[in-house]
């Protein structure tokens, strides 16, 4: 976004606390043993799933780490839409070892799962003491991660998205002490996620460049990160579709998706996560495929209180419309194109999702915190009226 845009857009006030350093390019992952000098660190905790083991990439980091002379500690017992439960387990690792720093290797749950065993390594307490936003009240111990996927944007935020085991209720635990101090952009370690990973990750990303663009709190420097991510979101989507073992297109995703979390981190996000949560939480939907369900029907409700914030995605989203649809239309109709081409669902039906379920949702999906940040207000009518939408 050009320098006069940010000025035009900027208010009397604004709040920006960059934290993360990004480190982007092919191959990267190399500098991790540098990084972890840097920060001080001798006894790094390792924290990854089994899918990354297996795909070889723990094994390459602790070789890269092993070479600079640093033994790094490993907890690789994250699933997805980690627990209470797999944070307890990665803090007995890391309390038996004295670590000094932590890495988080993976998807968005293996770093949320790196930022939930800081909060209690550093902060002591359970996982439910730091729901909410700027909880830890001390510093905490270093932070590199390092993402596998183009998805949540964790390694550029200082979110964790952590579930109660018992009671399944997601808690969004925020705190600028939890952000990365270094996130490594290596878009090769992207290219072994198989297409359905990289389709639902790749709209979940999309998303957040969205959502972010038009919430109540977004402000000028964010909404230029939100521009930046879905511009090159937008653009390299169906490359990497088509292509998936373009370094080119994967780095391109992989940099948009941190720049829509950086988005996030100021301007938080909106009703389709609202929306999304429930559908995953009732019917096992994966949260990327939730979103995509959910996303271009929120963008048309929004459209009537933020039409120019839609036509500025759409004047850069690479793709010719008529000139004379909404900024809304443009946008929702270019997110139909490429959830169409990640051949991802695009109904409720065809879930298996039936209207009877609507008040249920809506009412799970009116206490989500998301939702209180969406550009139009939401109460439970609005937000039944778009489950019947997605229909
Ligand atoms: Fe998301």
């Amino acid at each position: 976004m050009p320098l006069e845009s940010i000025i035009t857009k900027l208010s009397t006030e604004l709040d920006f606390q960059p934290i993360t350093r990004v480190i982007w390019g092919e191959g990267k992952i190399s500098s991790l043993a540098e990084h972890i000098q840097k920060l001080g660190s001798k006894k790094p905790l390792l924290v990854s799933d089994p899918g990354i083991v297996r795909a070889g990439h723990v094994e390459r980091a602790l070789n890269i780490l092993a070479e600079a002379g640093i033994q790094a500690v490993v907890f690789d017992g994250v699933e997805e839409n980690p627990t209470t439960e797999h944070v307890a387990n990665g803090l007995k690792v890391a309390q038996s070892h004295e670590i000094d720093s932590i890495i988080g290797l993976g998807g968005g749950s293996s770093m949320d799962c790196a930022k939930g065993i800081n909060f209690l390594y550093s902060c002591g307490g359970k996982m439910e003491d730091y729901w909410g936003e700027g909880k830890a009240g001390k510093s905490m111990l270093p932070l590199i991660a390092i993402p596998t996927t183009a998805g949540t944007g964790s390694e550029t935020q200082s979110f964790a998205l952590i579930s109660n085991a018992e009671t399944h209720q997601k808690m969004a635990c925020g705190d600028k002490n939890a952000s990365a101090k270094v996130a490594i952009l290596d878009p090769v370690l992207t290219i072994s996620q198989p297409f359905e990973v990289t389709s639902a990750t790749g709209m979940d990303a999309i998303s957040h460049a969205v959502e972010s663009h038009v919430t109540l709190r977004k402000n000028a420097i964010s909404q230029a990160f939100s521009r930046e991510a879905w511009k090159l979101l937008a653009t390299s989507f169906e490359g990497v579709l088509s292509t998936p073992d373009s370094v080119e297109h994967r780095g391109q995703m992989l940099l948009g998706a941190s720049l829509a979390g950086m988005a996030i981190e100021n301007s938080m996000l909106g009703a389709s996560h609202a929306l999304a949560n429930p559908l995953t939480a009732n019917f096992g939907i994966a949260h990327g495929v939730a979103i995509g369900l959910m996303l271009p029907h929120v963008v048309r409700f929004n459209s009537e209180v933020c039409e120019s914030e839609y036509h500025e995605l759409a004047d850069v989203s690479g793709e010719p419309f008529e000139s004379q649809l909404s900024g809304g239309e443009r946008v929702a109709q270019k997110i139909e194109h490429l959830r169409e081409r990640a051949g991802l669902p695009t109904s409720l039906k065809e879930m298996g999702v039936s209207p009877d379920a609507f008040p249920l949702l809506a009412e799970q999906a009116q206490e989500q915190w998301t939702g209180k940040f969406n550009p139009r207000p939401v109460t439970k009518i609005e937000l039944e009226e778009l489950y019947r939408c997605a229909l």
